[in-house]
């Protein structure tokens, strides 16, 4: 295995390993002050960070008002002292070593207002901010205005390319690094475009040389690239290190980290992440923001994937093709193909009784349980998306205007569950595609490893 040599992140020399940014409190403060004190890069999440007491106890998230617009306030002023509380202890952890970074959802309802205000109210503790998911052009303002370094997450070197051109070369100075995060093998949300094919899969050695090739013609030669999406060990990834076609280079990991010590999901998690098997993580389109993302497909993922192989396509009036009538209620019947009748008849039979129309004229199959379920979660959005496919909730203008959508799910309250000890089977539980490795790894032989001991492992190309 090739020595890994530090390189400059966010301002000081560090290894280049960096614990990626994961929501909702699957990296926090003490996660990421552990990678942080081992001298390289810890990434706490910006996304509903819990906020702590004088005595460092977890004062859980709970809403007070009635109207969506006001919890959506509360919501944000949480996720505001959040940030502040996870960076004090991710910089008390680390001891004043490596670098503490915070990673924000760009489509979060007043991310930049978060960002700002996190930022503030912990100055000269956070010394990078990574964001992904859209098009975040007004980052490198936001935080270059506290000396802080900016870490757009792309897909692709023409994404880069855009918010060079518009945003970041009036802010070249704090721009720390580009990560690249792999559409096909990362944990999480990704960025996979419309134009690439979610079965086919493309290496990222071309993807990188480009984005270096990019990052040449304008000047930044010497900007590192954080690599991030299925990396396990770095003897896989040798012809990256010190490859004058790709340059200077960090690699991200975010579903290794999530085993261990200091990483802060629960027992019933990491048993989880212990026992998946390959292919069970799938690249699938339901979340409520209408980005990919890749999760273990449990119960809740199996669900959705069930309704949505179910839906059936539909007419408000029937014609020679769509002829057949289906009540959805007593006052209102829709028109479905006569061939499709039978699929909709078993699915009743089995119980979903419940028919609900998706914004793309097809019609999918509940449970009452779940039905009544799904009108609880929307009652009680708070609003933390920018835009959401599930509630309709609209930060700009309160609705998006279109039908909600009983394909998707409340990303909040499931991703904060799940990061709060609930249920692993009856959330979703985002992960990279590479988790089936934890089952076949030696080191998890012996138990769950301390983070100096993984970043160890990782140098040795373990
Ligand atoms: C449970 C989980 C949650 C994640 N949450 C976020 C997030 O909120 N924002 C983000 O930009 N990336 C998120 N990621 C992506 C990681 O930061 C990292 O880039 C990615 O996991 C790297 O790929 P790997 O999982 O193959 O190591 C998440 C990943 C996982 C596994
Ligand atoms: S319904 Fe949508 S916007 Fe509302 S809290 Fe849930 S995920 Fe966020």
């Amino acid at each position: 295995m090739k020595k890994l040599n530090s390189i400059i992140l966010s301002g000081k020399e560090v290894l280049p390993l960096i614990e990626g940014g994961k929501g909702i409190n699957a990296s926090n403060g003490y996660s990421s002050g552990a990678w942080a004190r081992e001298n390289c890069v810890g990434t706490f999440s910006g996304v509903t960070p819990d906020v702590l007491d004088n005595n460092g106890n977890v004062i859980m998230e709970s809403f007070k008002t009635k109207k969506r617009l006001d919890r959506h306030e509360e919501l944000v002023e949480y996720a505001i002292q959040g940030g502040i509380s996870q960076a004090k202890l991710a910089y008390e952890i680390s001891g004043g070593n490596g670098r503490i970074h915070m990673n924000m959802l760009w489509e979060l309802a007043d991310s930049q207002k978060m960002i700002e205000s996190i930022l503030e109210g912990s100055k000269g503790l956070i010394n990078g901010v990574t964001c992904g998911a859209g098009l975040p052009y007004q980052l490198a303002e936001l935080t270059s205005k506290f000396g802080v370094y900016y870490y757009p997450i792309v897909s692709s070197a023409r994404a880069f390319q855009i918010l060079w051109k518009r945003a970041y070369a009036k802010c070249p100075e704090f721009l720390g690094g580009v990560v690249y995060e792999d559409p096909w093998l990362a944990g999480g949300h990704n960025g996979l475009s419309n134009a690439e094919n979610p079965n086919e899969p493309e290496v990222p050695y071309n993807r990188l040389v480009e984005l270096r090739k990019t990052l040449r013609t304008i000047g930044l030669e010497k900007t590192p690239i954080i690599l991030a999406g299925g990396i396990w060990n770095l003897t896989d990834w040798e012809d990256y290190i010190d490859n004058p076609e790709i340059g200077d280079i960090a690699f991200q990991l975010g579903t290794r980290p999530m085993l261990t010590v200091e990483s802060p999901i629960s027992d019933a998690w990491k048993q989880l992440l212990l026992n998946v098997k390959k292919g069970d993580v799938i690249l699938q389109k339901f979340s409520p923001t209408g980005f990919y993302s890749s999760a273990i497909n449990n119960a809740f993922l199996a669900k959705l994937i069930e309704r949505k192989n179910n839906e059936i396509e539909y007419k408000s009036e029937p014609d020679a093709e769509f002829s057949c009538a289906l009540s959805l209620n007593a006052a209102r019947s829709v028109y479905i193909k006569p061939q499709d009748m039978q699929k909709a008849q078993n699915q009743i039979d089995a119980g979903l009784s419940v028919v609900q129309e998706t914004p793309d004229n097809t019609v999918v199959f509940l449970t009452p349980a779940d039905w009544q379920q799904m009108k609880i979660d929307r009652a009680e959005c708070a609003g933390c998306l920018s835009q959401c496919q599930f509630s309709t909730w609209s930060k700009a203008t309160l609705s998006t205007g279109k039908l909600p959508d009983p394909r998707t799910y409340c990303i909040h309250k499931t991703l904060y569950d799940g990061g709060h000890g609930g249920d692993v089977q009856n959330n979703l539980i985002f992960a990279g595609h590479q988790v089936y490795r934890f089952a076949d790894d030696p080191m998890y032989k012996e138990g769950i490893p301390t983070t100096k001991e993984l970043v160890e492992a990782l140098l040795r190309g373990e």
